[in-house]
């Protein structure tokens, strides 16, 4: 059996509410594939994340801090996820990738559950990443700021690099992906393939290969 290992964006869990309708629809998908693939479903943080953190770091919190809290609503989404998906565990640990279907959130401070999806797809030797997010993939410019941004179909961990160093302001949260995740992905080959996760066709195309709306991050 196939190992797929996705990074599900909290956007899609919780947008600023909890989405039971998205979580239906992508148990459903889960269900409907579990013969053919064994997933490892990495869950970030959402609304609930970010409002959290947001006033913490109001009150003068540290950053390692602020990430603590960012797990703590990681792992409360993640289970939320397991608890829609039937023959799945919740776990904490990275030791427990090896078997079963498995859902879980960040691990420790300093790093996105975009780079924990990498590190997960590193140790498990998958070639390839789905990482969804409530946008159609990546593109030139922040598409919820900018109505022109442009699509970007297929790009190199290199020029990626660069086009989030041209456009970054200091760290901030609505990135698509991080620095880390990209360079990991970059050591080790992992294709990323960026996809809008309510679009649950295309999710499908995604896992199985197939031509997919997004983006395709990979090496030259
Ligand atoms: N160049 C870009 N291409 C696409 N999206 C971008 C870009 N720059 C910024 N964004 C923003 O990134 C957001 C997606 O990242 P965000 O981290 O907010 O969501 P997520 O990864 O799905 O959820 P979470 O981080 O909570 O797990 C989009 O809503 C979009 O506005
Ligand atoms: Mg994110």
């Amino acid at each position: 059996m196939e190992d797929v290992v996705i990074s599900l964006g909290g956007s899609l869990v919780n947008p600023g509410g909890i989405d039971d309708s998205f979580l239906h629809r992508f148990s459903e998908m889960v269900n409907s594939l579990k013969e053919r693939y064994r997933f490892i479903i990495v869950v970030g943080g959402g609304r609930l994340a970010r409002d959290y953190i947001e006033m913490a770091r109001k009150r003068g919190e540290s950053e390692y801090f602020l990430d603590m809290i960012g797990i703590m609503a990681t792992r409360m989404n993640a289970m939320l996820v397991k608890s829609y998906i039937k023959n799945a565990r919740f776990s904490t640990d990275m030791r427990d990738i090896f078997s079963g279907n498995v859902v879980m959130g960040g691990t420790e401070p300093g790093h996105t559950t975009d780079a924990v999806s990498m590190l997960v797809a590193e140790l498990l030797g998958v070639k390839s990443v789905i990482n969804a997010t409530t946008v159609d993939g990546i593109y030139d410019r922040d598409p919820k700021l900018n109505p022109g941004a442009r699509l970007i179909d297929d790009i190199s961990y290199g020029d990626l690099l660069s086009l989030f160093y041209l456009n970054s302001s200091g760290a901030g949260p609505n990135q698509v992906l991080d620095f880390l995740s990209i360079k990991i992905a970059e050591r080790s080959r992992i294709e990323i393939r960026v996809i809008n996760g309510r679009d649950i066709d295309n999710f499908i195309s995604a896992i199985e290969g197939k031509h997919f709306r997004g983006t395709r991050v990979h090496g030259q």
